[in-house]
């Protein structure tokens, strides 16, 4: 188990236990490790759990924001340079990947690594050495890669938009981390943690109403958001926090309003068609329909106002079957 000082990471859920169970069996490995889930699920986070429970634990840690580095920096950000590489390389500098010798290196948002630079990664994952920008002998590493994405990124091989070999050089052991709102029995926990961590001097408890609808709510930025608004809330309330202490959209019922905000993410993102728009909506609708109703496919079937067979149908098309 990793040290716990620093470091805490709520996983009541399942589907967490399932995750961090899976990690524990792979400590003893060097496998790459691919983290998928949406905006503030923790990848991050459990990024740092797998190092932390690795046999490189005492090694260095570095994690890598890509979709922050601009792209004409990237190559000599990750794989250094040489002195006079090029007109600002007034002298010789490691590389994120010699940084992380022995230990990790943690490629956040790897969807965002741009195609011309993908064989380049592949081969220094590949053969074990870099080559600094403007170097002439290749320079061996050992580093263990954990990489994390937000989108799928077989859609992007298929789009020609991700290198297949990388992909699959990069998917060795691929980890879903599901959205907080599929995983709802993690809410109190979390809260109680963030709670602790941001006013460990109030005591402060949280109505069971409050409760109820911190729990309903679906979560678009995930546990990102839910620690924000702890630390908003922690800021004022000072015993107990009703529901009136909770922002409007979560004090809200309107079920429509709240699946809207499942899709918050589709209807901010650029690149998404009018189909996968629509798709998502339906997969949420369906998915919310069968929470209320139990797993009953009838009864979400009827509450969704559709009939036993087109529900079918649609659950075959999402892949939903199993839910
Ligand atoms: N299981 C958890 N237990 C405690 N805190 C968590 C957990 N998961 C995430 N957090 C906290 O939630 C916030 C967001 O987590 P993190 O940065 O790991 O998400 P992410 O998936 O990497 O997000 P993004 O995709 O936006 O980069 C962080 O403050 C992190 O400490
Ligand atoms: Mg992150």
């Amino acid at each position: 188990m990793p040290d716990q000082t620093q470091f805490k990471l709520i996983a009541h859920s399942e589907s967490m236990h399932d995750i961090l169970k899976r990690i524990d069996t792979i400590s003893d490995s060097d496998s790459s490790v691919l983290l998928i889930g949406e905006t503030g699920v923790g990848k991050e986070m459990v990024a740092e759990y797998v190092h932390r429970t690795s046999s490189r634990a005492d090694q260095p840690f570095v994690k890598v924001g890509l979709a922050a580095l601009p792209p004409d920096l990237l190559e000599s950000e990750l794989f250094g340079h040489e002195k006079g590489a090029f007109t600002s390389a007034s002298s010789e500098k490691k590389g994120l990947f010699e940084l992380a010798n022995f230990g990790s290196i943690f490629l956040d948002d790897i969807d965002d690594f741009p195609i011309n630079l993908q064989s380049k990664l592949l081969r220094v994952l590949e053969s074990s050495e870099i080559m600094r920008v403007g170097g002439m002998k290749p320079i061996p590493i050992d580093v263990r890669l954990i990489t994390a994405a937000k989108i799928d990124l077989r859609e992007m091989c298929n789009r020609g938009l991700f290198r297949s070999d990388l992909y699959y050089r990069i998917n060795v052991v691929p980890i879903t981390i599901p959205p907080l709102r599929e995983r709802s029995d993690d809410i109190p926990q979390l809260i109680q943690h963030f709670l602790d961590r941001f006013a460990p001097n109030k005591q402060l408890q949280v109505s069971k109403n409050a409760m109820e609808a911190l729990i309903r709510y679906p979560w678009p930025g995930n546990i990102r958001e839910l620690r924000n608004i702890i630390q908003r809330i922690t800021l004022f309330a000072n015993s107990e926090i009703t529901e009136s202490d909770l922002p409007d959209e979560i004090q809200s019922d309107n079920p429509i309003e709240t699946l809207l905000k499942a899709c918050h993410r589709c209807f901010n993102e650029d690149n998404m068609t009018f189909e996968q728009v629509v798709s998502c909506l339906e997969v949420n609708l369906i998915r919310q329909a069968l929470q209320q109703a139990n797993g009953n496919r009838s009864q979400a079937a009827r509450q969704l106002k559709m009939s036993l067979s087109t529900f079918r149908d649609k659950l075959k098309k999402y892949n939903l079957e199993s839910e």
